[in-house]
């Protein structure tokens, strides 16, 4: 723990210092094509258990690069990806995947007003958008959650919640304790929603 901590305080010091560095989001795009069979050609994620990248802050996709690089974020699917991927790269990356649009929500999946309502009460009492701002685009480290992969969302928020997944610190991991299954299922169709 205090090893994770230790890196953690590194790479987030490592990812400020770089934002003094000229991010080339042209080059990250040169870099972007295998990531895009997976995020979807435009940063828009077309699988459910897929997050999408466009318009994520450029802060939250490095630090999220250097932890799945690192192995303090475990996804079988994205480790080998980020391996040995070099910091120039993946902040190349991050500045091209930051600047695309992100999506409108999925229209595919219909609007469920029950859980939108049921939602609304747990994201005032637990200051999700304190965080993840007003419309919960993100800002700097925090992720935008809006028009999110809704089962993306919701395996995020479980995997906080039953302490398998921590960033830099444990922010998430105390806005999510206590949700039942049912909670995080309304928060996920709720913020895919935006
Ligand atoms: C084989 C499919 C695949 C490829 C290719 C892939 N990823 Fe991923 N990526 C995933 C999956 C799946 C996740 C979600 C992991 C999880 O469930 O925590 C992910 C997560 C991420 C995240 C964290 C996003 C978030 O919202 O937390 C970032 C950033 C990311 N990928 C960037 C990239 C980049 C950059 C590349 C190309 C160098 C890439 N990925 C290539 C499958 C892939
Ligand atoms: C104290 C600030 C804070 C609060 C309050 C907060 N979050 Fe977060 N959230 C963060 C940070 C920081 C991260 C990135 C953590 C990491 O590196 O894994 C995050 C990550 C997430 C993710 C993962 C997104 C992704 O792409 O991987 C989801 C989903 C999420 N938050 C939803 C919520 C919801 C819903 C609430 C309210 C119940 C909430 N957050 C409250 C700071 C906060």
């Amino acid at each position: 723990m205090i090893l994770r901590r230790f890196l953690a305080a590194a790479f987030l010091a490592a990812a400020t210092c770089g934002a003094a560095v000229a991010q080339d989001a042209r080059r990250g795009a040169e870099l972007a094509a295998p990531c895009m069979q997976c995020h979807g050609a435009n940063g828009r994620s077309q699988m459910e258990t897929i997050p999408s990248l466009a318009g994520q802050p450029a802060d939250f996709i490095t630090i999220q690069m250097i932890l799945l690089r690192e192995g303090l974020r475990q996804a079988p699917a994205m480790a080998p990806f980020a391996a040995n991927l070099p910091d120039r790269d993946i902040e190349d990356l991050a500045a091209f995947f930051a600047a695309l649009p992100p999506g409108p929500p999925d229209e595919r999946r219909p609007r469920d007003p029950a859980l939108i309502t049921a939602a609304e009460a747990l994201v005032g009492p637990r200051h999700c958008a304190t965080c993840h701002v007003a419309d919960y685009g993100g800002r700097n480290q925090i992720p935008r959650i809006a028009a999110q992969r809704e089962e993306y969302l919701a395996a995020a928020m479980t995997q906080y919640r039953d302490g398998t997944r921590a960033g830099p610190d444990t922010q998430m991991n105390g806005a999510v304790v206590g949700l039942s299954d049912a909670d995080i299922a309304a928060l996920a169709h709720f913020l895919a929603q935006k």
